[in-house]
């Protein structure tokens, strides 16, 4: 094998596209799967992979350090592509600690164990951090985010993410860790938890169930689609250049409510419901504590220097999103029994 690669969080909705797109176009890597397999980690999500050669699968918790030093010497990684978080704003704000256990501690856990094994060794050697457009804060009408944008996260959630990333800087700064950061838009597709907008509004239209806009939906995000964000990642691990940040967006900026709007119009060409249908589910609800107004990426760089843009139109890449989760109903019903139904009685009573 040519080169073997630590994927972490490969269970999860963003990592398993990353952990499919390598193991199916890099055949001579070894690609190994590391993640803890929490309420979001899923090996359902990686099923048409689990049989190949070059794909193996590892169950652990990045906090746990022993654990950790363990696989790094056992495997003699040359490259991490660390996607392992806590990753949903609103558990945060009920549970900061666990993402600062995960999201911190974890990713200096990791680091700690690259820098260790690969002391002295750092030639073609790479920690690339997967991070988020959260970290750089809330924008007003105007403007976008850039690579060098100050930091301001405002959840707990962002403000670990944030925190992560200074420090990922500070090793390669410090002892000289080669390295390479992420910052991406709201991502959506195939496989995402159904706590997230999308899939837990189509879901809830399938069941006839109310849908949740937080304050007056007038929040801005931008969002693009997961295999893109797989995409980027894959040149960027490959092409970016050391101690480098790449930010990555859809260029693609929607307010909540009206991409809630046109994807009820979807659901109900879909589901074979009269226009307006999904529409009547529509309820407002008290808002997101700290809710960040508008997120919007300007992409560029990336663009620019590596040449990667997204390949889907939003709207495609919505009815495919919806087509995937109508088709996958087990896979659906499989997450949102059990734990799930507290889940969503805690957040929505
Ligand atoms: P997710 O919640 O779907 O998946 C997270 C995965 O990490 C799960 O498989 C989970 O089991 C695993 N995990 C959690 N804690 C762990 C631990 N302690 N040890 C090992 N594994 C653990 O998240 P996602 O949406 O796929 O996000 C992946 C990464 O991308 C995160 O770092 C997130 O911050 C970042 N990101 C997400 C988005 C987005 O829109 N979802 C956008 C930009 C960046
Ligand atoms: O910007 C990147 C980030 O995008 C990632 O770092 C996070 O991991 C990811 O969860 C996502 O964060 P958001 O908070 O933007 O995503 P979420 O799907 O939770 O919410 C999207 C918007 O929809 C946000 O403005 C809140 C709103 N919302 C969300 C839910 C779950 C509602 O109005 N009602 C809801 O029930």
């Amino acid at each position: 094998m040519k080169k073997t690669i630590l994927i972490t969080g490969g269970a999860g909705f963003i990592g398993s596209h990353v952990v499919r797109l390598f193991v199916n176009k890099y055949s001579d890597y070894k690609i190994v799967n590391l993640d803890k397999l929490t309420y979001a980690g899923n090996l359902e999500n990686l099923s048409d992979v689990e049989n190949a050669e070059n794909y193996i699968f590892e169950k652990g918790d990045i906090v746990d350090k022993d654990f950790i030093e363990q696989i790094f010497e056992k495997y003699n990684f040359d490259g991490v592509i660390h996607l392992a978080a806590e990753s949903h704003v609103d558990r945060s704000i009920t549970n900061p600690m666990e993402f600062i256990m995960t999201n911190v501690v974890g990713t200096v856990n990791l680091l700690n164990a690259a820098k260790n094994i690969w002391k002295g060794n750092e030639d073609g050697k790479l920690f690339y951090h997967v991070s988020t457009d959260e970290v750089y804060g809330s924008l007003g009408n105007t403007g976008l985010f850039l690579e060098t944008t100050s930091y301001d996260p405002q959840s707990p959630y962002s403000s670990s993410k944030a925190s992560s990333d200074h420090f990922v800087r500070a090793y390669g700064n410090t002892y000289g860790m080669p390295y390479v950061i992420s910052n991406c838009s709201n991502n959506y597709g195939p496989n995402q938890f159904p706590e997230k907008l999308l899939p837990l509004f189509i879901n809830n239209i399938k069941h006839s169930k109310s849908l949740p806009v937080y304050g007056d939906g007038l929040f801005t995000r931008d969002w693009l689609y997961v295999v893109d964000h797989a995409r980027a990642i894959d040149v960027i691990y490959h092409e970016g250049r050391n101690a480098e940040t790449y930010n990555i967006g859809g260029f693609n900026e929607w307010t909540n409510i009206d991409l809630i709007k046109v994807m009820c119009k979807q659901m109900d060409e879909f589901l074979g419901n009269p226009d307006g249908t999904a529409e009547g589910l529509i309820t407002y609800v008290t808002d997101r504590p700290g809710h960040d107004k508008r997120y919007a990426i300007d992409a560029t760089k990336l663009k620019n220097e590596l040449g990667w843009e997204p390949s889907l139109q939003f709207e495609e890449g919505l009815k495919k999103t919806i087509k995937w989760y109508l088709e996958n109903e087990e896979w659906m019903e499989n997450i949102t029994s059990g734990e799930y139904q507290k889940y969503y009685l805690e957040q929505y009573g």
